[in-house]
């Protein structure tokens, strides 16, 4: 029996209804002996007192095994205080640099792709998710005047783009598929240009890796019209998290992705989550798709390392969207998050 204690932070809008699923299915892996302390931290907790979590809060993280995360964010408070002060302070103070996003159409997930085979869609992103478009480095100058200006910096250090690309080369090493890095190198002549060689330089490395280089415009092109050609991807935080969005509308929609945010050496507590956001416009009303949850469940189990548990709760959820009875309307369904998170209980169960 292995023991975990991991933070729960349920957040914003859908984020409760979908954590409480992924909860459920969480106590009933039968070698996971578990527990799970629940924090209210988020918009509503920064109405009442002015902080979107305690002072502490970093410090009482880092206490456990792992972070289970739902959503952030609230029409009531600025999106760049929830996100800033809850969400990317989690990745950065973790040093969660690693975002391990799969784009792999499950079985029985609909596909607005014509033509598209389920082989076709099997992609694994890596974003780099401590630095970049999202170092926070910048200023706004003269606000109000008419010679007002704002900067927003872009940082790209040697060692935070060399771990992240030697990153994905062993990932696509292990996987034995190839690594395409997206960039921006012909436009962003300081960054992304060193991106690529960065990039160039690691490949040396890896001379059994397959690569390929691609600029973020085509990439997108290609996502939708050739998504065969991907296995391996990696980029910057600004580009992995447009992409997966992308990624998500063509394996079955928001409801569907997940994403882990990794710290890979294990110094800090890794956080897990569906990549989508707290979806205002349905919360409250319990039809929020709890599969992406579930997924970033099974992403869990994975870095416990327990891998046969992670893959049934892949393979129940893939049950639940062949089997098609029960799921909720951004499927095209009627059910409810707690119908279709009570079907992947059951199918889980049953492969159990
Ligand atoms: P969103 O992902 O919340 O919603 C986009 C669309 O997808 C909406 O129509 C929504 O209803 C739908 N959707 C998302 N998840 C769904 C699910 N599980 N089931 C069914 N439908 C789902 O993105 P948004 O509307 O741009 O952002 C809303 C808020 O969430 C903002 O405050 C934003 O900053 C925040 N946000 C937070 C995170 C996060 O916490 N990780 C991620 C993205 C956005
Ligand atoms: C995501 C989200 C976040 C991001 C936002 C909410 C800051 O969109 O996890 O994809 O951009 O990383
Ligand atoms: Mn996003």
């Amino acid at each position: 029996m292995l023991r975990k204690k991991i933070a729960v932070i349920a957040g914003d809008g859908i984020g409760p209804e979908v954590i409480a699923q992924g909860l459920r299915l969480l106590r009933a892996v039968p070698s996971l002996e578990l527990c799970a302390d629940e924090f209210p931290w988020g918009c509503e907790y920064y109405l009442r007192t002015g902080k979107m979590m305690p002072d502490d809060g970093i410090a009482t993280l880092s206490g456990y095994d792992a972070i289970f995360l739902g959503a952030v964010g609230a029409p009531g408070v600025p999106d760049h205080i929830s996100l800033w002060d809850l969400l990317l302070k989690i990745r950065k103070s973790f040093d969660q640099y690693i975002n391990l996003r799969p784009v792999r159409l499950l079985r029985g997930a609909p596909c607005p792709l014509k033509n598209a085979r389920r082989e076709d869609i099997d992609m694994l992103f890596i974003r780099e998710n401590s630095e970049g478009e999202y170092a926070g480095a910048g200023e706004h100058l003269f606000p109000g005047r008419p010679d007002e200006v704002v900067l927003q910096t872009g940082v790209f250090s040697r060692f935070g783009t060399e771990r992240v690309i030697r990153y994905a080369f062993e990932t696509a090493r292990r996987l034995g598929k190839s690594l395409t890095s997206i960039s921006k190198g012909n436009a962003l002549n300081y960054s992304m240009v060193f991106w690529d060689e960065v990039f160039r330089e690691i490949a040396r490395e890896y001379p059994d890796v397959e690569t390929h280089s691609l600029l973020v415009d085509a990439a997108s092109m290609l996502m939708v019209l050739h998504p065969e050609r991907f296995g391996v991807v990696v980029c910057s935080n600004l580009f992995g998290d447009i992409l997966t969005d992308l990624g998500a509308a063509i394996s079955g929609g928001m409801g569907l992705a997940a994403g882990a945010n990794l710290n890979p050496e294990g110094r800090f507590p890794s956080m897990f989550e569906p990549i989508h956001g707290s979806a205002p416009d349905i919360a409250g009303r319990g039809i929020a798709n709890p599969l992406a949850t579930f997924w970033s469940v099974s992403q869990m189990l994975d870095s416990f390392g327990l891998f046969d548990d992670a893959a049934k709760v892949l393979a129940a959820i893939e049950d639940v969207l062949t089997d098609g009875r029960v799921r909720t309307p951004d499927l095209g369904g009627t059910g409810s998050t707690a119908e279709v998170g009570d079907a992947v209980l059951r199918a889980y169960t049953a492969r159990l």
